[in-house]
């Protein structure tokens, strides 16, 4: 008989995003269509992924739902917070990622979906002019709440979201820009009690808005997930946080579309023993997103979290004639006329035999959307299930959906980039929650 611990998946799960732009509405709208029968959920491992269990002739390839409770499409409720008041049906035909005819299929579910007004701070996203904001109840002006009154208003959204729609679990997702770089700061993002003292002294400079709404989404019990390569919830406060209120929390960035490629491209290099020089990535990239990354500050943030995938796969310190000082860079281009259509380029100078150089060229011509909706689909579900299963704090072996995977660098642990790698964690990690044996060595 399996032993699993895992609560079931009763009652409805609501999840709540931060970000109602192109991104939220793809997978919200998907996920509408799905459960009508209208479209495919394809991408989504929760959907269709089949993993063996048993061995010999016991083995056989069951889906995740066959082997842990996961909620049910049928279950999801959905709400948002925006910068910009227009509703998901708006909002989705405006970002024009997906068809007006696909969009229309659900139109109606689409317009009761209204964001709710967002804890936003100008100086974290400069690009942005909505004014679909959090205002101090108190003295009526121009201003914008202070941290700490953000993270009250934040808790209360999620409270009354819960109670009118009547949902058992929520799970909060962000969806939304990219904000300034914030470098994790010792004094502030170390402790628990010091984070809390920065957001009582409105601290704006060290205190992001991400962070009030991680907090917020922690203390109401709701598990929370990074999509954005945002600081947030990847400081040992919120590590804390996360242990204290025994809730789950991923991060950080969705992986889609190049670093997908090169987390699952890097390790045929490094299998087969073979050098690297360089490694040149560029992308042009049209959408919201690609206007917010233009601004370097908020580009910073992106970059640091696209370059870390490389050096945990190929290092120099376990291979120093083939990874010593090659050259990586990651450039993204904001390019109107392309929109949500990202094409990216990737030029690797790799050496063979001798030292003999060669070259490969990969081209992408991705949706970037289209490839994130179910990213976000499976993020939410599983951390759902890891909250039912009593597994708090950081989730490694959610890294398979992430480019920039958290780990304990204050213990000086490494993060696991390699994509195969991630997907054994993932794997093992369904298996031990549903009462089987993880049997496959981490190499
Ligand atoms: N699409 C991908 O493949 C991909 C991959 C990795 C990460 N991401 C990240 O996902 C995020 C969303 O991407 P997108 O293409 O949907 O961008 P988008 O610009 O279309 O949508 C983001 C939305 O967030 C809103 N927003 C900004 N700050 C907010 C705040 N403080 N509170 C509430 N709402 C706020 C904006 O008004 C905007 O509508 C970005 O950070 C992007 O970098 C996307």
């Amino acid at each position: 008989m399996r032993n699993t611990n895992v609560k079931p998946a009763e009652g409805r799960l609501g999840i709540m995003i931060v970000g109602n732009g192109a991104v939220a509405t793809t997978f919200m709208t998907g996920v509408l269509m799905a459960r009508r029968g209208l479209g495919k959920p394809v991408g989504s491992m929760t959907q269709y992924d089949k993993i063996r269990v048993g061995r010999g002739d016991d083995k056989k390839y069951i889906k995740y739902s066959e082997i842990v409770p996961l909620a049910s499409l049928d279950d999801i409720v959905f709400g948002c917070w925006d910068v910009y008041p227009q509703n998901a049906y708006q909002s989705a035909v405006y970002a024009e990622v997906l068809k007006r005819e696909d969009i229309d299929t659900v139109r109606d579910e689409l317009e009761q979906i209204v964001p709710m007004k967002a804890a936003f701070d100008h100086n974290y996203a400069k690009r942005l002019d909505g004014d679909n904001i959090k205002r101090p109840s108190q003295n009526g002006g121009n201003q914008i709440p202070t941290r700490w009154e953000m993270v009250e208003m934040l808790r209360e959204d999620i409270r009354q979201f819960k109670a009118e729609k009547q949902c058992a679990r929520v799970v909060v997702l962000w969806a939304a820009s990219t904000e300034i770089y914030v470098p994790v700061d010792e004094q502030t993002h170390y402790s628990l009690e010091a984070l809390e003292q920065a957001m009582k002294n409105d601290d704006r400079e060290h205190v992001a808005p991400s962070m009030c709404y991680a907090y917020a989404a922690l203390t109401e019990g709701c598990p929370f997930i990074m999509g954005a390569p945002n600081t947030t919830v990847d400081i040992p406060a919120m590590w804390q946080l996360a242990e204290q209120t025994r809730q789950p929390i991923a991060g950080k960035d969705f992986k889609t579309g190049q670093t997908l490629v090169k987390s699952g491209f890097a390790p045929i290099i490094g299998t087969r023993c073979l050098g690297l020089d360089g490694w040149f990535s560029t992308n042009i990239l049209g959408n919201r997103d690609g206007l917010v990354l233009d601004e370097p500050e908020n580009f910073r943030t992106k970059e640091v979290s696209k370059l870390s995938t490389l050096e945990t796969i190929l290092k120099a310190d376990a291979q120093p004639d083939l990874y010593t000082d090659y050259y990586h860079k990651v450039r993204i281009n904001y390019y109107p006329p392309r929109n949500d259509n990202k094409e990216s380029w990737d030029n690797i100078d790799i050496f063979g035999w001798l030292g003999y150089p060669m070259q490969i060229k990969i081209n992408f011509l991705c949706r970037d959307s289209i490839l994130a909706a179910p990213v976000c689909l499976d993020l939410c579900l599983l951390s759902d299930l890891a909250a039912r299963a009593g597994r708090y704090g950081t989730q490694r072996w959610l890294s398979f959906f992430l480019k920039s995977p958290m780990h304990d660098y204050t213990s000086g642990e490494e993060a696991v980039n390699n994509l195969y790698q991630q997907h054994t964690m993932l794997k093992n990690a369904i298996r031990e929650m549903g009462g089987y044996e993880a049997d496959e060595e981490m190499d």
